[in-house]
């Protein structure tokens, strides 16, 4: 009984989302290039981490970027970077005194956020 009343209260909050008009606002999230799968990052380094930049929309909602550190599949509270201009397509980061791992990502935040792919970061 309670499983076919979530179910129910699922299927509304469904019919809700996409019964909602579309947002007239361009969302630009573009593709995290650099770091990629097999990027081998040491502690205390300055890299660039660079993203597609072709193509942004004419109206860009938010254009001021921030990229975070992602582990495990879970978005840490360190911040390598924010503030900067999303149409820029690189921006310089230090590697963060972190634990060895090679499951680290990247996420940079516009709009909204898109991951890189998994890489190594060593040295701590
Ligand atoms: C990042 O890119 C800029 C522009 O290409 C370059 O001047 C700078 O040296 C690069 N930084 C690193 C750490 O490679
Ligand atoms: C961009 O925004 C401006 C000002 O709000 C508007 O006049 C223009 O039509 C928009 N352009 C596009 C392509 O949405
Ligand atoms: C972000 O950058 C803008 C313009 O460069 C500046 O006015 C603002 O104070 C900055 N904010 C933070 C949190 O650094």
């Amino acid at each position: 009984m309670k499983f076919f009343a979530s179910l129910l209260a699922l299927m509304s909050t469904a019919a809700l989302a996409a019964a909602m008009p579309l947002e007239a606002r361009d969302v630009y999230v573009p593709p995290v290039t650099y770091p990629h799968a097999g990027t081998v990052w040491t502690v205390g380094q300055t890299h660039n981490v660079t993203w597609d930049k072709s193509d942004p929309p004419v109206n860009i909602t938010n254009k001021v970027g921030r990229i975070m550190l992602r582990k495990d599949g879970l978005t840490t509270p360190i911040i390598l970077q924010e503030n900067f201009s999303i149409l820029l397509g690189r921006i310089e980061v230090k590697v963060p005194w972190v634990e060895d791992g090679d499951d680290y990502q990247i996420v940079l935040f516009g709009d909204s956020g898109n991951f890189s792919p998994e890489f190594t970061i060593t040295g701590a």
